[in-house]
């Protein structure tokens, strides 16, 4: 997809973060947007700026776990807009971390849900409805870097990332012939506010989690993503990758080489030699060529910056009760 303007776009989550972002670029393209957010208040807020611009941006309050919600907020943009959204972005999501072993049932219905569910419902609800169409365009999801890695401390999380990843890919294959484009934008940190979604944003029904989830570990990954790429720089790499209907955009200039050296493992992992080589390698301190990466990816220089895991608030640790957790077996 080439040509934006006069088209519609419809982004979930696109009321912060990634998902306002890309709602500014594509509004600056020309093309009619569609936000559709959980929170009212960033609907709000995303909204004035745009009310401002004078822009042709709509609202609709949606959880994107809520399939009959999705149905009837796609019957919405045919009826604001005239027709069937011509650029599909997923992109709502949440987070909240802690030791795999220490997840719950409801971490995961949650974490997946949204992630996942989330990304499952979009493309039921807005493919047949694209093909009907029979106009082409294109399809995208925010999905993560997490999706190219283990979580010991994410495990919801990279789980639900990965098969994004993994679904977009089949459906890449899918609607190729149909003249539909399809894309998987793979960031790490962004300037976000995703640290408020584990308390702001998780319904009651699931709040039984298993992580130290307060305040302040909120407030510290609120300081972490301070440092991440700006949404609207972010939008335009996913707008630069459309352009070019390329399926994996990892929005950094060093991106097809960390993919590279990221998928390296599953060839150690097939093998007893590779296993070997694999153990060598993680004994190794980071490469000069690895620290660039995770400045790149991260926003600052890892030598210096925040330490993910290793902070005093408690970030990544289970709750307190639940007493199998051994603080001493904390993976890294
Ligand atoms: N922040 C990061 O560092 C980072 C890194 C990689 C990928 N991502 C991904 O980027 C996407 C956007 O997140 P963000 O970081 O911009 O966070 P954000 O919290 O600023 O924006 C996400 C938006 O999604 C909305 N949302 C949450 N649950 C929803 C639901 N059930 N239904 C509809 N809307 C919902 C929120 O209200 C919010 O407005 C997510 O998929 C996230 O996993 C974020």
């Amino acid at each position: 997809m080439k040509d934006f303007a006069g088209k519609i776009a419809f982004i979930t989550g696109g009321a912060s973060g990634a998902g306002f972002g890309q709602a500014q670029i594509f509004s600056e393209a020309g093309m009619k947007v569609v936000i559709a957010d959980l929170r009212q208040d960033h609907l709000d807020e995303a909204m004035a700026y745009f009310k401002e611009k004078d822009a042709p941006v709509h609202p609709i309050r949606l959880d994107v776990t809520d399939r009959e919600a999705f149905a009837a907020a796609a019957d919405e943009v045919e009826e604001v807009f005239g027709a069937t959204p011509d650029l599909l972005i997923l992109t709502a999501g949440v987070n909240v971390f802690g030791p795999a072993e220490a997840s719950t049932y409801d971490d995961y219905d949650w974490v997946v849900g949204v992630n996942f569910g989330g990304v499952v419902n979009g493309l039921v609800t807005f493919v047949p409805r694209m093909i009907k169409a029979n106009k082409g365009g294109h399809i995208a999801a925010t999905v993560s870097w997490a999706a190219f890695n283990p979580g010991p401390n994410t495990a919801p999380y990279n789980a639900a990332k990965a098969a994004v990843l993994n679904l977009m890919e089949s459906y890449f294959v899918a609607l190729k012939p149909y003249g539909i484009g399809v894309s998987a934008l793979c960031p790490a940190n962004i300037k976000s506010r995703i640290y408020e979604a584990a308390i702001k944003n998780r319904p009651d029904h699931l709040k039984n989690t298993g992580y130290n989830v307060n305040e302040e570990t909120q407030k510290f990954l609120a300081s972490f993503h301070r440092y991440g790429m700006e949404p609207r720089d972010l939008a335009l790499w996913l707008k630069k990758g459309i352009e070019n209907e390329q399926f994996l955009i990892v929005p950094y200039p060093s991106g097809v080489r960390m993919v590279e050296l990221a998928v390296r493992r599953f060839v150690d992992y097939a093998s007893p030699e590779g296993m070997k080589r694999l153990e060598e390698r993680q004994k190794q301190p980071p490469t000069e060529e690895e620290l660039q990466h995770i400045a790149e990816r991260e926003g600052y220089d890892p030598r210096t910056g925040p330490r993910m895991m290793e902070n005093t608030v408690g970030f990544g640790k289970a709750r307190k009760d639940l007493d199998w957790v051994d603080p001493n077996k904390k993976a890294k």
